[in-house]
């Protein structure tokens, strides 16, 4: 068998900042009830006629950029979105088309703020499969555009981005790449963060709903477990985690796992200050960050994990980078 490595990552915010002051002029909020509970203290927000395809070929165009790999390797575009340009076809196929990947065969998931763990799972299956030898796994989303601005319990939350990584199978490379995954979800958790529109319900998009306090507890309980379960299988210990690059929405839920993993302070990627929420990109922008600004090198044992609607929830370990 051989491994999945993760050879590369990109990301990608869109260039409006909103910051809380400015979301405070016209949403009954203030900065600090928005940082005290959640960390955040701004949101990237798309620019009118900006897709979320536009975001993800961007933060891919940055993962390719450092390789030495021709756009048409790639035999797998996968794109985690909640917040697909059109309703069909595929965000993936648009980036296809955008990129210019002509071999490949591309294609969406959707597990909403879970989606880049699911996403990542199901292009290491392929591979293992043997479906091809090199994969493109892009979180991207436009979630503002769910948003209803009169209900400050979650627009406050969510901001738009993405992030990109490649995946690459490759023999003799032991204990790098992908080591471990674990997917999850619950479909009786629906009505505590949902979106109350669709094509087949209403016709239209909808908007976010969500009750936050049950959902925060959902997340600590339930990213812990999947935790546990991914290092088990991988026969590693909390203490091994070089870095864990959460999911992005609550410091406060972020802190709680460093805690539980009983990981130094300075081991954990936050970027939720300056992106927010922003569902499937969240982890890849927060890789990006870390990768390219040299704390997260070839070699570093990395805990990925998130939670999000559905409920649907994962985690994964990963040895970035390639045996040198
Ligand atoms: O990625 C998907 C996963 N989603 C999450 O992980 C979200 C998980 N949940 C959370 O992060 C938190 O529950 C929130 C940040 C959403 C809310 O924090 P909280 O500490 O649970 O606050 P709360 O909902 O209990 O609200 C406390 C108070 C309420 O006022 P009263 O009833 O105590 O008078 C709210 O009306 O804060 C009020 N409030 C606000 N005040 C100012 C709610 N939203 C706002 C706001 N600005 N934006």
């Amino acid at each position: 068998m051989p491994n999945i490595l993760m050879t590369s990552v990109g990301s990608y915010l869109p260039e409006r900042i909103i910051t809380n002051t400015e979301l405070s002029e016209w949403v009954d909020t203030s900065d600090e009830w928005i940082r005290q509970r959640t960390g955040i203290e701004q949101r990237h927000m798309v620019a009118e006629g900006e897709k979320t395809s536009d975001l993800a070929v961007n933060a891919a165009k940055m993962a390719l950029s450092h390789v030495s790999m021709d756009v048409d390797d790639i035999d797998i575009i996968v794109v985690a979105t909640t917040t697909p340009d059109d309703t069909f076809p595929s965000t993936a196929t648009t980036v296809q088309r955008k990129l210019g990947a002509k071999q490949a065969f591309a294609f969406d998931v959707q597990a909403v703020c879970a989606g880049f763990v699911y996403a990542l799972t199901v292009a290491e299956s392929m591979l293992l499969a043997g479906k091809g030898q090199k994969a493109l796994v892009i979180g991207a989303e436009s979630f503002t555009k769910l948003l209803d601005w009169t209900d400050r319990g979650t627009c406050v939350l969510f901001g738009d981005g993405a992030g990109a990584v490649i995946l690459e199978a490759a023999e003799g490379a032991d204990d790098y790449g992908i080591l471990s995954s674990a997917l999850h979800s619950d479909g009786n958790f629906r009505d505590i963060l949902y979106v109350d529109g669709g094509p087949s319900a209403t016709g239209d998009v909808g908007h976010v709903r969500m009750e936050g306090q049950e959902v925060f507890r959902h997340a600590v309980e339930k990213l812990s477990s999947v935790m546990d379960e991914v290092l088990q299988m991988a026969g590693k210990a909390p203490s091994e985690i070089d870095w864990l690059v959460p999911h992005q929405a609550n410091l406060r839920i972020i802190n709680g796992m460093q805690r539980k993993l009983k990981l130094p302070e300075d081991r954990v990627i936050r970027t939720v200050q300056k992106h927010a929420n922003t569902s499937a990109a969240s982890i890849p922008l927060a890789l990006s960050e870390a990768v390219h600004d040299g704390r997260i090198t070839s070699g570093d044992l990395l805990a990925l994990e998130a939670i999000g609607g559905g409920l649907a929830w994962g985690g994964s370990l990963v040895r970035y980078g390639r045996p040198s």
